[in-house]
């Protein structure tokens, strides 16, 4: 192992930046040649590869996005897509890549395990929904940047005795809704895992009614339905008024906490000494507060679980 590669793939993440960083410096530091392939799978296709220095990713550690850019490739997913990009790293005279990305990131880079390409997978993606890790990079800055939006819109909701509905992100996974409604008190939390009942969330919005709390936030989660459909149904069925906030790509910028700095570091690292070690196919991931490492295979066979006592705690600390 003598040159690897590094790209960002789907979603960007705070916190790619400190991994890209992470897997440069620590590259270098083992006597490893390390290339950046800007726009992720595109830029792997077409060969747009990038010495990194030590000073290439210099100043980066603090900053949301990913300097790398990031893309999302439909040609990538055939055959003839694959094949072009193990070319193009072959002409690099690369010897393994290192995909930081969500879970359809991961089955590109198990795509070219599968062709006999040595790829390494990091978990980035603010929806935590990857599965064989209980940690994805941009997920701790992503609930922070929706706690303090939130906070921001009871303040105005208390004010004016509404009733709001926060749309948030997560694609299938209900752990931003859960974590950001936990965290700010949301009296719902409507997430795809639990199947939700229109008279719950009104029997909610009622108890605090009765003991004189005249506005309610609803934490919905993207992947049950829009936050326009729920003010549809609540006016509909209900006969209740409320203002709907999406907070859309607001949760995928800004500046990294410092957990995400700190695993986006471990995990950067952790990615160029399982390349030196001789891995290929496999993805870095946290369990048990610890670091590991599982084949892509089987993380695919995995499916990511939702905390559903954490579920319980916000229901009962809601009432
Ligand atoms: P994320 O990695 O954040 O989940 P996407 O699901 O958009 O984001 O996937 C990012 C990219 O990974 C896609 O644009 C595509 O190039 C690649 N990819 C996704 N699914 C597949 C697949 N089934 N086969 C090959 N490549 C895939
Ligand atoms: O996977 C990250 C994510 O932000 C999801 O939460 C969201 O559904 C999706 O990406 C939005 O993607 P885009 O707006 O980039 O198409």
């Amino acid at each position: 192992m003598k040159k690897v590669a590094v790209l960002t793939s789907g979603g960007d993440a705070p916190g790619m930046n400190a991994s890209i960083r992470a897997v440069v410096r620590h590259g270098i530091y083992n006597g490893l040649e390390v290339y950046g392939v800007r726009h992720g799978y595109t830029g792997l296709m077409d060969g747009d590869f990038h010495k990194m220095e030590l000073g290439s990713v210099g100043d980066i550690i603090h900053r949301g996005g990913t300097i790398l850019r990031s893309a999302r490739s439909e040609f990538f997913k055939t055959t003839a897509g694959q094949q072009k990009a193990i070319q193009s790293l072959k002409k690099a005279g690369i010897d393994g890549l290192i995909v930081i990305g969500g879970d359809g990131s991961f089955i590109g880079a198990s795509k070219l395990t599968a062709q006999g390409f040595p790829t390494i997978g990091i978990p980035g993606t603010i929806d935590n929904d990857i599965a064989g890790t209980d940690y994805s990079i941009g997920f701790d800055t992503a609930i922070n940047t929706v706690v303090e939006a939130i906070d921001k819109i009871r303040d105005t909701a208390y004010s004016h005795e509404r009733i709001c509905i926060i749309e948030v992100m997560g694609r299938q996974a209900g752990d931003i809704a859960l974590w950001t409604g936990l965290c700010s008190g949301a009296e719902s939390i409507i997430i795809p895992e639990v199947s939700y009942q229109l008279h719950d969330v009104l029997t909610r919005i009622k108890k605090g009614q009765e003991r004189g709390k005249m506005h309610s936030i609803i934490v919905l989660a993207e992947g049950v339905c829009t936050g326009e459909e729920l003010k549809k149904k609540l006016h509909e069925k209900l006969n209740l008024e409320s203002r709907v906030v999406v907070l859309g790509l607001l949760q995928r910028g800004g500046t990294p906490t410092a957990y995400d700095r700190m695993m986006a570091s471990r995990m950067g690292a952790k990615a160029i000494d399982l390349l030196i070690e001789g891995e290929k196919e496999v993805m870095v991931g946290w369990k048990d507060c610890q670091l590991i490492h599982l084949p892509f295979e089987k993380a695919a066979e995995e499916k990511h679980i939702l905390n559903m006592s954490d579920y319980e705690l916000a229901r009962s600390l809601s009432i």
